[in-house]
């Protein structure tokens, strides 16, 4: 933002405008800085939020606008039997997992929410996890860390889950989510959904209220996402009030990094060349100018144990939720022959 433009601005959006960058202030190392508190701010802050939508994801949005799609037809690079076949690149059976976040209208985002909020809309989701556990396509059940809930479960079973990849980490532990007040209350309102095959979770309350995902070791990424595209549809549907969206945006995330499609698609995969030094170094930059970013084994900033790296597409904005998918497998396709020519090295 330019000083003219926050000078423009009444003093309560004054406020509103410094809460949303209070991370990036608190550490301006940071990849985007700021968080969103209400669905409402990427509207209200447009001249700040589009700049930073445009800068970040490298989209001229004077030309390119973001549209939701989840259909495979006409996507460009799709194989031409339709599968994202692991096994065709060479690979055996990976741990596969796509997510999206959704947020729900009716609530401020996690950054401003208090600690009422937080609890009231656990236990509104309630009715939307009953109806899954129902469903002989889901099962499961809904887990929860908020002290005194009736699913409450305790550390040692918690530590589990969290070492499973199914339930989030110790969000007190991130410095942004904790500047941006994201982390606040914690573990008030916090809790999970999963199913009984365990392939389909739904985080409540981390960075975005959901965060929606399904999660399989195999060798076909169409299995993951056309799940989650039929859970998602089917989570949505029984929200009250819907989830925030924007005509322009897509869907709506506290972090502009996710806004579009809130959508993360990854693979857990080894790289023995490139990580020999114990790092992901190399593999950052190898998979930096192919449009992938390289997470450590436990997710966004952890590090790598037993040689497993998380590879997953950068780009959630302008790009329709097929295409990421499409893009995770030609990723994977081209990282590994960076793998092999990395053995000569
Ligand atoms: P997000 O993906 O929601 O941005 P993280 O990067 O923290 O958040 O990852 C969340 C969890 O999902 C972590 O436990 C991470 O290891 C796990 N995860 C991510 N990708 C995979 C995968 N392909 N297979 C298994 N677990 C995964
Ligand atoms: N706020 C941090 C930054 O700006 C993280 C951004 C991306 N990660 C995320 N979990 N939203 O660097």
């Amino acid at each position: 933002m330019d000083k003219k433009y926050y000078d423009s601005l009444s003093e309560n959006d004054k406020l509103r405008l410094l809460t949303i960058c209070l991370s990036g202030v608190e550490s301006p190392d940071s990849a985007m800085g700021c968080y969103a508190m209400h669905p409402n701010d990427y509207k209200d802050f447009k001249p700040f939020f589009q700049k930073a939508l445009s800068q970040y994801h490298k989209v001229d949005l004077s030309v390119n606008s973001h549209k939701t799609n989840w259909d495979f037809k006409g996507a460009k690079g799709l194989p031409e039997d339709g599968k994202l076949d692991m096994t065709a690149l060479g690979l055996e059976k990976v741990s596969m997992r796509v997510r999206t976040g959704r947020n729900l209208q009716k609530f401020p985002l996690p950054g401003s929410m208090t600690k009422d909020e937080r609890i009231k809309m656990e236990q509104e989701m309630k009715k939307v996890f009953d109806v899954l556990i129902a469903d002989k396509n889901y099962g499961g059940k809904y887990v929860s860390i908020t002290p005194n809930h009736p699913n409450f479960i305790n550390k040692e079973e918690y530590d589990s889950l969290v070492k499973q990849h199914i339930m989030f980490k110790d969000m007190s532990a991130d410095k942004y989510l904790l500047a941006a007040g994201i982390a606040q209350d914690w573990p008030h309102g916090r809790g999970c959904y999963y199913s009984e095959d365990k392939g389909f979770i739904i985080w409540l309350g981390e960075e975005d209220h959901l965060r929606i995902m399904c999660m399989k070791t195999g060798t076909m990424l169409n299995e993951v996402f056309d799940r989650l595209k039929t859970a998602v549809d089917v989570v949505e549907k029984q929200i009250d009030g819907g989830c925030a969206k924007s005509d322009e945006y897509g869907v709506i995330t506290s972090c502009p990094t996710n806004m579009g499609t809130g959508m993360r698609a990854s693979v857990h995969v080894k790289l023995p060349n490139l990580c020999k030094d114990g790092t992901e170094a190399k593999a950052v930059e190898v998979c930096k100018p192919m449009g992938l970013s390289v997470r450590g084994t436990g997710g966004e900033h952890t590090p790598i144990v037993g040689g497993v790296v998380d590879i997953s597409p950068s780009a959630r904005f302008c790009i329709s939720e097929a295409e990421i998918v499409i893009k995770l497998y030609h990723g994977i396709k081209d990282l590994m022959v960076k793998e092999k020519a990395a053995a000569a090295q």
